[in-house]
């Protein structure tokens, strides 16, 4: 398959190849946990990654493989490696690099989940996480330490819709010898990280990729160019003693970090995806840009919509001129803007509260990137961990309700929204 198809196609193809053994056309589901060695020989290679193959499917297995090679197309990486869930896709791409004294810098705009699991878990673990706001550089230089491993961020910060410099930020991290971390779940197919200076991409697969709100899981994937043998990540020029000395940078090359996560981390950790949901979501990858754009412009529809709505105070959609991520969203974003629209309702808590019981057609659910339009009051439910302070500061404020506009007739989606509206001021 070559690199060079266009993105489609890659969708569509990349990683797949008809069935060696029975022909089958579609990529089987290998639900299998383990793998016959050929011979003793073959076995002891295997367990010394000598040679390519299977051994454990906590480890790697022949459907979730598809669908590293997809995302890692889609994405123009080296290598990817398909996890239980987003979280765990977090959680292993920063533990990879970073342990007990190191330092993470995180621009402050992030899902809530993984804002708790940089707020309260990680300095458990001896791992500092210092957040930064996503637009100020300066935050970002000025926060490096001698300790910083790396410099984390979301494509479209969840739920402030904050859009990253990109390019400005992987320079920052370059010139210090640390890498850029990109949770790019929100923005898949309209921006690729790697292309604008980021070394590793992380996605929760539940969302556009897995596209129906059925399947969990999570990817990273590897851009195959940060220098790891800079002095800073002795954990790849060191030898492991889990494989006989191996050293990953001598053996991997530009594969060294996405090879540590699987041969390292993912089996001890045992954070391994379902083949079954691999097979599921090689299915969505299939039709993975034609939804994006659909849902990017049903979201933009109803942010025009609200807009100019009597009973909404403000809008926030990187996709209307006058917001303050338009110029990011137009430098990065390939004309989409998301499926998110956050927006205020006139009164605050209690008209929110009535808006979100009224919507016949909408799913009140906390997930984002569904085929179904969906809505949320995030300061009751997904960021009612942190402290008033804390959701005012990322932008959640009491009258604040979260869209994650899906892939409907647009005209329904309105027809709903208004006459919840309409209710939630009466
Ligand atoms: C941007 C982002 N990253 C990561 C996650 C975590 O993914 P998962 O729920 O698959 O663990 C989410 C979940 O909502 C998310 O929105």
């Amino acid at each position: 398959m070559k690199r060079e198809y266009r993105q489609r196609t890659l969708e569509v193809h990349a990683g797949e190849m008809p069935d060696p053994v029975t022909g089958a056309r579609a990529t089987p589901i290998y639900h299998t946990s383990s793998y016959a060695f050929e011979s003793a020989d073959k076995a002891k290679k295997l367990y010394a990654l000598e040679e390519e193959g299977h051994i454990y499917t906590r480890i790697s297995n022949p459907t979730s493989e598809v669908l590293e090679k997809r995302v890692a197309a889609i994405e123009n990486g080296v290598g990817a490696l398909a996890q239980s869930t987003g979280m765990s896709a977090i959680l292993v791409a920063i533990l990879n690099i970073a342990g007990n004294g190191d330092e993470i810098i995180s621009s402050n705009n992030l899902y809530g989940g993984t804002y708790t699991l940089f707020k309260n878990t990680m300095p458990n673990w001896g791992i500092k996480v210092n957040f930064v706001d996503t637009h100020d550089l300066d935050a970002y230089r000025n926060a490096i330490t001698e300790k910083t491993k790396a410099i984390y961020c979301e494509s479209i910060g969840n739920p402030q819709l904050d859009i990253p410099d990109f390019e400005a930020i992987a320079d920052i991290a370059h010139e210090n010898g640390i890498p850029l971390i990109v949770d790019n779940t929100s923005a898949i197919t309209m921006v690729k990280p790697l292309d604008h200076g980021a070394d590793i991409v992380v996605h929760s697969a539940t969302k556009f990729l897995s596209g129906n709100g059925t399947s969990m899981g999570g990817i990273i994937v590897d851009g195959g160019k940060f220098d790891w043998t800079n002095g800073k990540f002795p954990m790849f020029t060191e030898p492991d003693e889990s494989y006989h000395g191996l050293v990953y940078s001598e053996a991997f090359g530009e594969k060294a970090y996405i090879m540590k996560a699987r041969a390292h981390l993912m089996k001890d950790l045992g954070t391994v995806m379902s083949p079954i949901n691999a097979f599921l979501i090689i299915q969505s990858c299939m039709t993975l840009s034609l939804r994006v754009n659909q849902h990017c412009a049903n979201a933009l529809k109803i942010a025009e919509f609200l807009k100019n709505h009597e009973a909404v105070s403000w809008v926030n959609y990187p996709g209307l001129e006058d917001n303050e991520n338009h110029e990011m969203a137009e430098k990065y974003l390939n004309g989409n803007y998301g499926c998110i629209v956050s927006f205020g309702i006139k009164g605050g808590i209690e008209e929110g509260k009535k808006f979100i019981e009224s919507v016949e057609l909408l799913s009140h659910v906390a997930n984002i990137a569904d085929a179904k339009t969906l809505v949320i009051h995030p300061a009751s439910t997904t960021h009612s961990n942190m402290t008033e302070e804390e959701q005012l500061s990322s932008g959640i404020t009491p009258d604040f309700i979260r869209m994650s506009v899906g892939i409907e007739d647009v005209n329904d989606l309105i027809e709903d929204i208004d006459q919840a509206l309409k209710k939630a001021i009466d």
